[in-house]
């Protein structure tokens, strides 16, 4: 579903389901760059497939901040951490990811936002966002899916990802046939202004994904 703000829902169903779980287990992504104790954002959470990951992964000790614009997967989210009794680790807002105050300046060691840039229109808000609240040290993951309509607001084009991957310093990159990722990293001696690429693209229409 399309909101006003032109940002895509999708049921939990569609990233929270068996298959998943089963072909592409959680822990196999976030065991890579979380340790116990250290502090993660899920950003663009949904029903909290990696939140909830990370929360075992980080313990008592860590935090991990879930944050996702849909309330009703927060909802979700926020009654299956306290089915599992995590739900002091985490943090859960619905909030748009380019508006996340409440996440301090350089506190997170690790970022993810696996499918968020592709349902949102506000990459650089969001990309600004995860300059900010990354520690000097601190990683993040960026993944987006490749096969959407050129002229949907949401769309992160080839150019436009090297454009917002040129802000971090990339640690890691890949691709497959649906989709791509990055392993970025603050860029030293501070991250540059993320500019406003979309504008030089002009009006765009619906989304077909
Ligand atoms: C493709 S799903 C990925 C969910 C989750 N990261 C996962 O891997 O299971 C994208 C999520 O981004 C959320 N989303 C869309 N626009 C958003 C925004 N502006 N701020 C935060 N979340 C947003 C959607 O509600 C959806 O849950």
């Amino acid at each position: 579903m399309v909101t006003a703000t032109g940002d895509r829902k999708l049921p939990p169903v569609v990233t929270n389901n068996v298959l998943r779980y089963l072909l592409s287990p959680p822990e196999r992504l976030v065991k890579r760059y979380v340790s116990s104790g250290e502090r993660a954002a899920d950003l663009g959470c949904g029903a909290g497939f990696h939140s909830l990951a990370m929360a075992r992964i980080v313990g008592e000790s860590g935090r991990v901040f879930a944050v996702d614009f849909d309330p009703a997967v927060i909802a979700r989210l926020q009654r299956r951490a306290e089915r599992r009794r995590c739900q002091r680790i985490i943090t859960a807002r619905a909030t748009s990811a380019s508006e996340i105050d409440f996440i301090d300046d350089g506190s997170i060691d690790f970022v993810l936002a696996e499918g968020l840039l592709c349902c949102m229109s506000d990459h650089a808000g969001a990309i600004r966002q995860i300059q900010r609240i990354l520690h000097p040290r601190g990683r993040a993951y960026l993944s987006t899916v490749k096969l959407m309509r050129p002229d949907d607001p949401r769309t992160v084009t080839r150019e436009e990802w090297e454009h917002l991957l040129s802000s971090f310093r990339l640690l890691d990159r890949g691709e497959a046939l649906m989709s791509r990722w990055a392993l970025v990293g603050p860029r030293e001696g501070g991250a540059p202004a993320v500019g406003a690429f979309r504008a030089r693209l002009g009006a765009r229409g619906p989304c077909c994904c």
